[in-house]
C-alpha cells in the first residue's frame, strides 16, 4: 500500500479527506507509527480558519497515538507492534535545548526555527497524523511507550499534547500548593490546566470562559466556572473573594480571545484579564497561542503580532509571565503514570469519538463550539 486516507487543509475554513502518499522510513531512527488515535486541537483552528501562514495540502494532526508498524535499523529501543504517543513537538534529544528539557524549542529538527510539530505551518517538514499512518523521526526519543492493549485509550492520547500543555500552563505561572489560580479558556486546555491545579493541590480555580458545556466540564472537576458573558471576568473572580486577587493566572486562550458578547475579537483581552486578576507578585502562565504575524487580525499592530497589555500595571504588580510551547517530554512519563495509577482522569474533556472520514464535519462543529464539541479524537 503506497496511499492512505489523511485530513487535508484545503482553504480558511475547509478540510477535506484525501489519498495521500503513506509515509516511509527517511532515517535509520525513524518509525513508522499505524495510528490508533489522532486528536483535533484548538491550534488547528488557527490554521483551519485562516489565521496562520498554512498553505493547502498540508496533512494537519499533531497529537498522534498508534502501534509502531515499521522500524528503522538505528532505532534502539521501540519494537513493531510497542503502543506508543508522540508529543506534539518533533525534537532531536541531543541539542541544547532537548538536553535542557526544552523539547519544544529543539534547535535541529527545523532549520532556521526553534521548534518542530507534526502537520503544523512553519513547524517543519512532518506530516500530520490525522492519517492512517505517521513517520517519527528520532523515534527513541519522540515515541513515549504504553502498556499494550487497548485500556486509557483516550486518556493516553491526551499526552500527546493537552494535558502536558495545561499542566506546563500552571508550571509556568509559578504555582505552589495551596495557591488559587485563574485559569481562562475552559478548551481543551484550559480544563487540563483547572484539572492540573486541582491534582496538584490548588485551593480554589475559577475557569473564565462563555460556552456553557465547558463551564459545565470545569465544574465536574471541582472548578469555580465563571461565564465571561456576564460580564468582567477579573471583576466577577474578585467579588467572589471578597475583593481579592488569585494567586495565578493561566491564559489557555490566545490570540484569537473574543470580547464578552462573543462576536468580536481582541487579542489583548485575556491577559488584561489576568493583570488584573493576579496578586501583586503572582505569576502568569501562558501556553495559549500568539503569533508574529495573523492575516485576520483585527488591527495593523496585531498583524504584526504586536499586542498591546498593559505592561505598566504588569511592572507595577511584579508579576512574573512565563510562556511558549509545552516541552512535552518533560512531563508526559509521569503523567501517563498518573493514568496508570488512577489518579489522574483527563479523558473528561473528551466530547467525541469519530472515524477519520467524519473529519470535515467535526472541524466545522468544532471551531464553532457548538453541539458540545470540546475535545475530538479521530480514529482512522
Ligand atoms: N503552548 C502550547 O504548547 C499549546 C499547545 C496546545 C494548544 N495551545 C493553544 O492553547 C489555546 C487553547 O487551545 P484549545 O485547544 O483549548 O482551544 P479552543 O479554541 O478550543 O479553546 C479556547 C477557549 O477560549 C474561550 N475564550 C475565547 N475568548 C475568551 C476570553 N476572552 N476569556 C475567556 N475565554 C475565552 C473560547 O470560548 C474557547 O472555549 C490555543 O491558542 C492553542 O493554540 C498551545
Ligand atoms: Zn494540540
Ligand atoms: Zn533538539
Amino acid at each position: 500500500m503506497t496511499k492512505m486516507k489523511a485530513v487535508v487543509y484545503d482553504k480558511p475554513f475547509q478540510v477535506s479527506i484525501q489519498d495521500v502518499q503513506k509515509p516511509e522510513l527517511q532515517h535509520p531512527n525513524d518509525v513508522i507509527v499505524k495510528i490508533t488515535t489522532s486528536c483535533i486541537c484548538g491550534s488547528d483552528l488557527h490554521m483551519y480558519e485562516g489565521r496562520t501562514g498554512a498553505q493547502s495540502g498540508i496533512v494537519f494532526g499533531h497529537e498522534n497515538m498508534g502501534i509502531v508498524d515499521e522500524v528503522g535499523a538505528g532505532v534502539a529501543l521501540l519494537k513493531k507492534g510497542d503502543r506508543v504517543v508522540m508529543p506534539f513537538n518533533v525534537a532531536c534529544g541531543h541539542c541544547l535545548n532537548c538536553e535542557e528539557q526544552k523539547s519544544a524549542f529543539c534547535t535541529n529538527v527545523n532549520p532556521g526555527f526553534a521548534g518542530g510539530a507534526y502537520g503544523y505551518v512553519s513547524m517543519g517538514p512532518y506530516q500530520g497524523g490525522q492519517a492512517e499512518y505517521v513517520r517519527v523521526p528520532f523515534a527513541d526519543f519522540n515515541a513515549l511507550q504504553l502498556p499494550k492493549g487497548k485500556e486509557h485509550e483516550e486518556d493516553f492520547a491526551l499526552l500527546a499534547d493537552i494535558f502536558p500543555t495545561g499542566w506546563h500552563g500552571v508550571e509556568l505561572s509559578g504555582f505552589k500548593p495551596g495557591e488559587s489560580v485563574a485559569v481562562f479558556g475552559a478548551g481543551p486546555v484550559g480544563l487540563m490546566a483547572a484539572y492540573s491545579a486541582k491534582l496538584r493541590g490548588a485551593s480554589e480555580v475559577y475557569v473564565v470562559d462563555r460556552v456553557p458545556e465547558r463551564l459545565q466540564k470545569a465544574e465536574s472537576v471541582g472548578c469555580i466556572a465563571i461565564d465571561l458573558s456576564k460580564g468582567d471576568p477579573a471583576a466577577q473572580i474578585k467579588k467572589l473573594r471578597g475583593g481579592r486577587e488569585v494567586d495565578r493566572g493561566v491564559d489557555a486562550v490566545g490570540y484569537q480571545a473574543v470580547t464578552a458578547d462573543g462576536k468580536t475579537e481582541q487579542p489583548n483581552a485575556v491577559l488584561e484579564g489576568l493583570i488584573a486578576v493576579v496578586r501583586p507578585t503572582g505569576g502568569l502562565g501562558i501556553p495559549g497561542l500568539y503569533v508574529p504575524k495573523d492575516p485576520g487580525a483585527p488591527d495593523s499592530n496585531s498583524a504584526k503580532g504586536y499586542i498591546t497589555f498593559p505592561f505598566g500595571k504588569l511592572f507595577e504588580k511584579g508579576l512574573t509571565v512565563g510562556t511558549g510551547q509545552c516541552n512535552v517530554k518533560k512531563y508526559n512519563r509521569y503523567l501517563r503514570d498518573l493514568i496508570i495509577a488512577g489518579v489522574a482522569k483527563p479523558s473528561f474533556v473528551v466530547s467525541h469519538n469519530l472515524s477519520l472520514k467524519d473529519a470535515v464535519d467535526a472541524y466545522d462543529k468544532f471551531d464553532k463550539r457548538i453541539d458540545g464539541y470540546t475535545k475530538v479524537l479521530l480514529h482512522p
